[in-house]
């Protein structure tokens, strides 16, 4: 990290230029060390013990491997490694906040698949507990209504098999580091983040 700026505002209405370049500095450093902080995170799926086949990490790690064998894009495969991330902070959302997270890096059509991979994944659970598996019906007249059945269908809910020769994380880590070093510039970044899809 830049040591070596000491900021004299208190308050950013009173931030000079100068202070502003400095902070752009630092997050240019700090952003590059995304994907480290990515996979921690990532980790942390990574549990002794759950009531799946395979514990998320585990899932995940199958998930992305099943994307890549099918020959899907890099992006695709980045996106199946890491649509649960967000199990970690937001169990009830957590494809927003995946979705959040790569909505810089990826297509619009990999950023609403990850979104609404959620209510997707629940035609193969949702009518076992009292719920209507169906509830991916709103979304059929979305341009990537198809595209979230496949990736629910081949990537994520047959991404439980403890057989399955899953690719290790190290695999999919330059994967990742081409990703998420696309995106360079931070006015660019900051109109990427203007809500744009909904
Ligand atoms: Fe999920
Ligand atoms: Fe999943």
């Amino acid at each position: 990290m830049n040591q070596k700026y000491n900021a004299g505002w208190t308050a950013m209405e009173n931030a000079t230029q100068a202070d502003f370049e400095a902070v752009i500095d630092f997050e240019a450093e700090y952003n590059a060390a995304l994907v480290d902080r990515l996979l921690l995170q990532l980790k942390q799926l990574d549990e002794p013990w759950t009531p799946y086949p395979l514990n998320r990490y585990q899932h995940s790690l199958q998930s992305a491997t099943r994307a890549l064998n099918d020959g899907a894009d890099e992006e695709t495969i980045v996106a199946a490694l890491l649509h649960d991330i967000g199990d970690v902070t937001a169990p009830y959302n957590h494809g927003e906040v995946a979705a959040a997270i790569l909505k810089p890096y990826v297509s619009e059509k990999t950023y609403w698949v990850v979104k609404h991979h959620c209510v997707f994944q629940g035609y193969y659970y949702n009518h076992y507990l009292g719920g209507d598996r169906n509830a991916r019906e709103r979304y059929k007249d979305s341009p990537y209504y198809e595209d979230c059945k496949y990736f629910c269908h081949h990537y994520d809910q047959n991404a439980f098999d403890p057989e399955y020769a899953s690719k290790p994380l190290e695999f999919f880590i330059p994967m990742m580091r081409r990703l998420f070093g696309k995106n360079e510039g931070h006015m660019e970044l900051a109109e990427r983040a203007d809500d744009k899809v909904s």
